[in-house]
């Protein structure tokens, strides 16, 4: 469909040394451009897997098969060269904890800077001013350029590494469980900020995460995700007004309820087990 930006087909993930063991297993999905679309599953789904294939960034001790096609073109197909010549342009991503991917060592303001030089040839003075507007838009004070990442609060790493995904302008964005290290406030802080990012920039979003309090909040579809497989997916309001799969129903019920009415049910995987059969 003209509307989708990117098509996944029959995804499988793999050891190298163990071909049959399907971490994803043959998983199609396409993301409708301009939208959010949720992965959703709990711990060991294979939802960054999924991601990083996108990315073509998979360990060397994996390998996968099927098609990932990203505006017509297949980025399986692609030489690692044009796999660079892209990454950061037209997709990036940003992982859970931020400070395992900034180094710790240079000042953010050098390090969003050498993201912008990857695909942009600009000048000492352009780059700083992109620096400082790319800051600007991502809500950190400009006289935190100079600052280390071990100098800011975590949301603040987060909001970095938000600046530096979208630094060159990508038209998807992937988001891996961004805020799962966060707590509860500024969780809410930095889900706001992709979202009008999204909206502004015109981007595509995926973004990963084993809640459902967060689909709710911004997901336009889901994609549910259990043991490598895809259980169940579409619009947000048709999953979440008429789960049909078992894991999806118990995972709604684990959304704590606003008004505190319901209790919190963990998922009762025995139970789940024999639904599933
Ligand atoms: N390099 C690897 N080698 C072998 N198994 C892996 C590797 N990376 C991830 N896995 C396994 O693949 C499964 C899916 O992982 P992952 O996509 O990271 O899950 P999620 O992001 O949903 O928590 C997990 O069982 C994990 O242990
Ligand atoms: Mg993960």
């Amino acid at each position: 469909m003209k509307n989708n930006i990117l098509k996944i087909n029959k995804l499988k993930v793999f050891p190298n040394n163990n071909p049959r063991l399907n971490l994803v297993k043959n998983i199609s999905l396409s993301l409708k451009k301009g939208k959010t679309t949720c992965i959703v599953g709990e711990s060991g789904s294979g939802k960054s897997l999924t991601a990083l294939s996108i990315m073509q960034l998979l360990s060397s001790q994996l390998n996968m098969s099927g098609s990932i096609v990203f505006e017509g073109v297949n980025l399986v197909n692609l030489t690692k060269e044009d796999i660079r010549k892209r990454r950061g342009k037209d997709v990036a991503m940003i992982f859970q904890e931020p400070m395992t991917s900034l180094n710790p060592v240079l000042t953010i303001g050098y390090q969003i800077e050498e993201a912008i030089k990857v695909h942009n040839n600009l000048l000492k003075a352009e780059l700083n001013k992109r620096v400082e507007e790319l800051l600007n838009i991502v809500g950190i004070p400009t006289d935190r350029i100079n600052s280390y990442p071990d100098e800011l609060s975590g949301g603040q790493r987060q909001r970095v590494m938000i600046a530096m995904a979208i630094s060159c302008s990508p038209r998807l964005l992937i988001a891996d469980e961004p805020t799962t290290a966060l707590d509860v406030t500024v969780q809410a802080q930095i889900l706001d900020l992709l979202n009008s990012l999204k909206i502004k920039f015109e981007m595509t979003m995926l973004f990963i995460t084993h809640d459902f309090g967060v689909v709710e909040d911004i997901a336009d579809d889901v994609v549910v995700m259990y043991q490598g497989e895809i259980v169940e997916q579409g619009t947000v309001l048709k999953v979440l007004k008429k789960p049909m799969h078992p894991y999806t129903k118990a995972l709604l019920a684990c959304v704590p309820d606003p008004q505190g009415k319901k209790d919190l049910n963990p998922i009762d995987y025995s139970a789940l087990k024999k639904a599933i059969g």
